[in-house]
């Protein structure tokens, strides 16, 4: 009998446009807690408040000296980004772009986890830890090219506030990621979703768009998800795990003489 492994691979071999959304648990093995369900960060310390942009805009002085003084859930999260490195699932994700398989990839993570890997077509829709950004025009720089003596920092080119590009409660997804993810979630006629609960949105009605358009969606989870319902083949397994697996049935099957149709 076919296992969840081969459907899996089989189902990506079909597919014309196959598109990763990624989620906190694909960075576990990677030592970076996720938030919710077993061992979850927000399972600890409680979900922040959801309107995080809007006190970050009521008084960025304040909000930027609370983020470097790295207080509660902070001073681990931060802690573990900056020491962390890809995982076998986050390298595995890189090979099946190499392979052609793979056309897209849309993580919710700020880890960075997927460009140090080798990814090349990546949006983080919730941002990268590793920068900064603008609010009023949007420019994105890295840590060391803003000096963080005056708070808030402004920005070089238009004096806007400068925050994290990390996306915070309450903020809007910046426009030009959201377009992107938009664009390839509408080509996409199958989505690998690896590590995410699927609860937050605008990521969360991804796969649920590529599902009404008649696609497929492939979960890769320890556990079942709010999206598994809908999931033409849920994986149970950590992520570098099984997303090596998945490569290996991809690279072995047309060596067996078998159509990639
Ligand atoms: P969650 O923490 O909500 O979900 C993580 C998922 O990973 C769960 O379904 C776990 O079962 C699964 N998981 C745990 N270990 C795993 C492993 N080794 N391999 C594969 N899966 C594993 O994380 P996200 O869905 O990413 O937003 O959460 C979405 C957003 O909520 C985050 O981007 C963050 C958070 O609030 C912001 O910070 C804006």
């Amino acid at each position: 009998m076919e296992s969840d492994i081969e459907r899996a691979g089989r189902l990506m071999l079909a597919s014309k446009h196959v598109v990763g959304l990624t989620g906190a648990g694909v960075s576990v093995e990677s030592n970076i807690r996720p938030f919710r369900g077993p061992g979850g960060l927000w399972t600890e310390y409680g979900e922040p408040p959801m309107d995080g942009y809007q006190r970050f805009l009521a008084n960025p002085k304040e909000d930027w000296e609370q983020r470097l003084s790295r207080g509660g859930y902070r001073r681990e999260l931060y802690e573990a980004l900056e020491v962390a490195k890809p995982n076998p699932a986050h390298y595995a994700l890189a090979e099946l772009e190499e392979l052609g398989v793979l056309k897209y990839l849309i993580t919710q993570n700020v880890d960075n986890l997927h460009r140090a890997a080798g990814s090349k077509e990546v949006a983080e829709i919730h941002g990268n830890f590793s920068k900064l950004r603008c609010i009023q025009c949007g420019s994105r720089y890295e840590r060391e090219e803003i000096s963080l003596e005056a708070l808030p920092p402004h920005c070089p080119r238009c004096n806007g506030v400068i925050k994290s590009d990390g996306v915070m409660f309450g903020e809007p997804i910046p426009s030009d990621i959201l377009r992107i993810c938009e664009e390839e979630t509408s080509k996409s006629d199958c989505m690998l979703l690896v590590g995410t609960s699927a609860f937050v949105y605008p990521a969360a009605g991804f796969p649920q768009e590529v599902k009404r358009r008649g696609g497929a969606l492939i979960e890769v989870d320890p556990y079942e998800t709010g999206i598994t319902p809908f999931c033409d083949v849920s994986i149970r397994g950590k992520a570098g795990e099984m997303l090596p697996r998945i490569v290996d049935y991809i690279k072995v099957k047309p060596q067996r003489g078998e159509s990639s149709t």
